[in-house]
């Protein structure tokens, strides 16, 4: 069996290297030890290096929060796959909402990013999710349907091992109102059956569902003893580290 992942997405913070550093610093500390979790810290690009650095001999591994999909060449403000290789990165978050709603990334591009990841080495963690209008209006299963399928178009291969899928309902983002758990078993479920249609049922249970939305240290162990998800993917807790430990800390428990 896979260890349990918990992946911390930063996102646009800390705002200096050096916070940056004093974050993972201090993860790291609280974390040493911890053998049966897999823990991630994806910080902005800027602190990459630093945090790469400061992880050393510590277990906790990398990622990015983005790639662009072409290897290399005139593409003014992005970072290519290789690129995230050489800085260290094991993972890489990809179609997150905010990046699928702030700055427009589709279906299309997303699969374009994914197939990137997999083809350098890179572990990418897919994001999808409905928003509020879409749940409200009874469109949970369509939405994670459509995202799960066009974002895995003409994917195939030993490689899909490496893929997670992160369930983050879109309105449980950042709201302090985390999904329930019948919610989160629904999307579960419903996800394995799509996977387990478009590939062997080997490959199928190898790639880690994970859980993201509002996750805290008080309700991160019922998202995976109760409710059987593979990981989680944390955001605004990820930027207090003993929240953050504590969330870690509740899944070995
Ligand atoms: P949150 O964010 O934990 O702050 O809700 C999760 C995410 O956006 O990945």
């Amino acid at each position: 069996m896979q260890k349990p992942l918990v992946v911390a997405n930063w996102k646009m913070n800390p705002l200096t290297i050096e916070a940056a550093q004093r974050l993972t610093k201090t993860v790291k500390i609280g974390l040493r030890g911890i053998k049966d979790i897999e823990v991630i810290l994806c910080p902005s690009f800027t602190s990459l290096s630093i945090v790469k650095k400061e992880l050393k001999g510590s277990g906790i591994k990398l990622g990015a929060q983005n790639l662009f999909w072409k290897e290399l060449g005139a593409y003014t403000g992005e970072i290519s796959a290789r690129m995230l290789k050489d800085v260290g990165c094991d993972y890489v978050i990809i179609g997150h909402s905010e990046r699928r709603q702030i700055l427009g990334e589709t279906n299309e591009m997303v699969n374009l990013k994914l197939k990137t990841a997999l083809k350098a080495g890179l572990k990418p963690i897919l994001c999808i999710g409905e928003t509020l209008e879409e749940r409200q209006e009874d469109k949970t299963q369509e939405v994670i349907t459509y995202e799960l399928i066009s974002g895995l178009k003409d994917i195939s291969g030993l490689t899909l091992t490496r893929l997670s899928i992160a369930y983050e309902p879109i309105w449980a983002i950042g709201s302090g109102e985390a999904a329930g758990p019948d919610e989160i078993m629904t999307a579960r479920l419903l996800i394995q059956k799509i996977l387990t249609g478009l590939y062997s049922s080997i490959t199928a249970q190898k790639i880690r569902i994970l859980y993201g939305g509002s996750v805290v240290g008080s309700n991160a162990y019922e998202f995976i003893k109760s409710v059987g998800m593979d990981g989680l993917l944390v955001g605004g807790a990820s930027l207090n580290a003993s929240e953050f430990i504590n969330i870690t800390e509740a899944l070995i428990k």
